[in-house]
């Protein structure tokens, strides 16, 4: 049985990927500082796969931690690297509490992991690293824009600092640039968990729609849009997780063409703030109380995904709906009351 690290595998994205990882038949051992995140989900992802993973609580901005988990886990196939600050807005407050978690963090575990000989690395990126592209939809190779914010930066500077690694040494990675994930596990037993006030759209959604929450603040009604608010790329979380698994098979199955590789992870479809919510409201019969308010800083008009080399490379295609998303998050947020 492989093994595989998952770093962040309390998170979000980290679990259901877990999740995805030990349905393939993979050897899960996940870190995590519980910094973002919660013990519980632990149990969760046993509820779904009847299998507890290795977990080890590490903040990996602590090197000699990191030395002795090599020491402890030995014969590690891959790393998939979640772990890392993603709130966009904290990010502008505390600019070096970014720097510190995401970059120094992915060095230590990239000379740990030239030490130990692990060679196969999934960096988790963002669409962020784009700005407001140009063109829709966005392929990988749309230039970087000036990052909008340090948490955009990082995502930036990592893909970079991971390339320059993989291109001096026998490191094999690939980086996935996230658009937007939503949703959950069809059982419920995970999903998203944001601490205090949801930043994101749909976390918000749900705060309102179960009582949560007054009112949705809808962020710019004047975009150039076709009905003035903003376009993303709404990912099913669960087909995420999926394609982390099709770019580690890549790797271990070393059918990766260059030492770095980058897909966009997407619908290819975009939808419009409005759009989310009425299709909300569809899934879930539940009407919404929100207001179209001011845009907010340092938001973009528009992002989608061009998926053709996730498509044509990884051979990953979505599965799932933006309203099987609505569906699931709606069902996990009726799971918390
Ligand atoms: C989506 C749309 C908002 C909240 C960010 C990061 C990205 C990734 C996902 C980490 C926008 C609007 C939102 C609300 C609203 N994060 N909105 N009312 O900003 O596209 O992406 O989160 O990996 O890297 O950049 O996601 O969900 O915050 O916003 O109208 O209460 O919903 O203006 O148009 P975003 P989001």
């Amino acid at each position: 049985m492989k093994r595989i690290v998952v770093t962040g595998g309390l998170g979000f994205i980290g679990s259901h990927t877990v999740v995805e990882l030990q349905n393939e038949g993979f050897e899960v051992v996940v870190i995590d500082d519980l910094s973002n995140s919660s013990i519980e989900v632990l149990e969760g992802i046993a509820l779904i796969t009847g299998i507890t993973p290795f977990f080890e609580n590490i903040d990996l901005k602590d090197q000699n931690a990191i030395k002795s988990f090599f020491k402890k886990y030995t014969n590690i196939a891959g790393i998939i690297h979640f772990a890392a600050s993603k709130a966009v807005g904290e990010s502008v407050d505390k600019p070096l509490k970014y720097y510190h978690n995401n970059i120094s963090s992915l060095i230590y575990l990239l000379e740990e992991m030239a030490v130990n000989g692990v060679e196969n690395f999934i960096f988790s990126s963002s669409c962020t690293v784009y700005g407001q592209a140009d063109m829709m939809p966005i392929t990988e190779s749309a230039p970087f824009k000036t990052a909008e914010s340090p948490y955009g930066n990082t995502k930036q500077m990592g893909e970079s600092i991971i390339k320059d690694t993989a291109n001096a040494s026998n490191l094999n990675a690939v980086s996935l640039r996230y658009f937007n994930p939503i949703g959950a596990h069809e059982s419920a037993k995970i999903g998203e968990l944001p601490v205090g006030v949801p930043q994101n759209l749909i976390p918000y959604v749900m705060q309102t729609a179960i009582g949560l929450r007054e009112q949705l603040s809808v962020y710019g009604g004047d975009y150039p849009t076709f009905d003035g608010t903003a376009i993303r790329d709404y990912i099913h979380v669960v087909d995420l997780a999926k394609a982390h698994i099709v770019a580690m098979c890549r790797l271990l199955n070393e059918k990766n063409k260059t030492s770095f590789e980058v897909f966009n992870i997407g619908t290819g479809k975009g939808s419009s703030v409005l759009e989310v919510i009425q299709a909300f409201e569809e899934v879930s019969n539940q009407k919404v109380n929100y207001k179209i308010v001011d845009r907010r800083a340092g938001d973009i008009v528009e992002a989608y995904a061009d998926t053709s080399s996730a498509n044509n490379d990884l051979g990953w295609y979505p599965e799932l709906t933006l309203k099987d998303g609505l569906a699931s998050a709606w069902k996990w947020q009726q799971s918390l009351v």
